[in-house]
């Protein structure tokens, strides 16, 4: 029996022009290279210029996902935008970026679940477009992490930086196969007993500051590989597959360690692991796009590749998905 399914189009990336290395830092605080990249990977991430804020990222990267896709603007009528770094209060930064891409029709909200917003995001726009309510949707991760660290603390400026990616999803009738085309399935998971081992330090409704990222790094790295695993299990259960089918494992890249962790509990070989953590850092919501696109664009995704998304974050929040390309 058909079925409709979100099938993605396109996908686009921005990251913002200046690079700030791990020597860069060094410089500033008590950190070295070495620390950085052997317990984290990441070598150098992208910081957004004074005045370039997360809508601009945002709208940028829609604007290449949109051409990446060959459609118009205005056959989108539903906007997700997963931030925790969004440029006011409110509005929600998507209408700034429904407003900078000319489109005043459907509908345009920002999503916040920290580092696995993008999951998140995915998976209500997929329900969004199943439920028949919509048709074409923009789903963007972007992020301006530089603006809310606290820059003399070395145990979390190093891991973060700045960028967006997008993709664009449509509502389309598929056979109602496990070869189907789109997103497969979504699982989400937050507990918030965990809330104050990653959090910022402010925020309107509790001290009307933006506030500072916090972290007890520690703990969050002792239950992200068994979270992640957790949520993947589901997603192969399911579907019926297992970590064989998978074509690219293409994770929130927080730490390769626990990526690497991670790919070796599932029994997912090293060579179907996208990892671009050492060149982006962890750039929260928009790791998981940034990922996918540069896979894309390199020729290692191809049609009919089926990919494994995770995320785990703040909250602590966690999700899966299964995507055929
Ligand atoms: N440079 C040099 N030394 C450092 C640095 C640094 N940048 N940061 C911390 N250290 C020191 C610490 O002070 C400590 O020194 P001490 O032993 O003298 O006290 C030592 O290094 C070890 O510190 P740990 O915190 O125990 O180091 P660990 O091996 O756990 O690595 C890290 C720290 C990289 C943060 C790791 O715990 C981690 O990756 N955690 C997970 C973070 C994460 O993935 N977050 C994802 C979610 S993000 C989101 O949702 C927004």
């Amino acid at each position: 029996m058909t079925m409709t399914r979100s099938v993605v189009l396109g996908c686009g990336s921005y990251l913002p022009e200046k690079v700030l290395t791990n020597a860069e830092l060094a410089a500033k605080v008590d950190t070295s290279d070495e620390w950085i990249v052997q317990r984290t990977g990441i070598r150098e991430r992208h910081i957004a210029a004074e005045g370039e804020f997360t809508s601009h990222l945002a709208i940028k990267a829609a604007q290449a996902a949109l051409a990446d896709a060959g459609v118009d603007a205005q056959s989108i009528d539903l906007i997700v935008l997963a931030t925790s770094t969004p440029d006011n209060t409110f509005p929600a930064s998507a209408v700034a970026v429904q407003n900078g891409l000319g489109i005043n029709h459907g509908a345009a909200f920002d999503l916040q679940a920290v580092c696995s917003g993008f999951v998140f995001a995915l998976a209500t726009a997929d329900s969004l477009l199943r439920s028949g309510n919509f048709r074409r949707a923009l789903v963007i991760g972007a992020e301006t992490f530089s603006r809310i660290l606290d820059w003399s603390d070395r145990g979390t400026c190093v891991l973060f930086g700045d960028g967006a990616g997008a993709i664009v999803l449509d509502a389309q009738q598929q056979p109602g196969a496990p070869s189907d085309r789109g997103v497969l399935t979504t699982h989400l998971r937050s507990d918030g007993r965990h809330k104050a081992k990653l959090f910022v330090d402010g925020g309107p409704s509790s001290t009307q500051t933006v506030g500072h990222l916090r972290m007890e790094g520690r703990e969050v790295f002792k239950h992200a590989v068994g979270m992640i695993t957790d949520v993947i299990v589901d997603a192969f259960n399911a579907t019926g597959t297992s970590a064989e089918d998978v074509d690219w494992f293409i994770p929130h890249q927080a730490n390769k360690r626990i990526i690497d962790a991670s790919a070796h509990k599932l029994h997912i070989a090293p060579q179907k692991v996208v990892l671009t953590v050492d060149r982006h850092g962890n750039t929260s919501a928009a790791s998981i796009p940034l990922a996918l696109c540069t896979a894309v664009a390199d020729g290692r995704v191809k049609r009919g590749d089926l990919l494994l998304l995770e995320a785990m974050g703040g909250g602590f929040t966690w999700g899966s998905a299964l995507v055929r390309w």
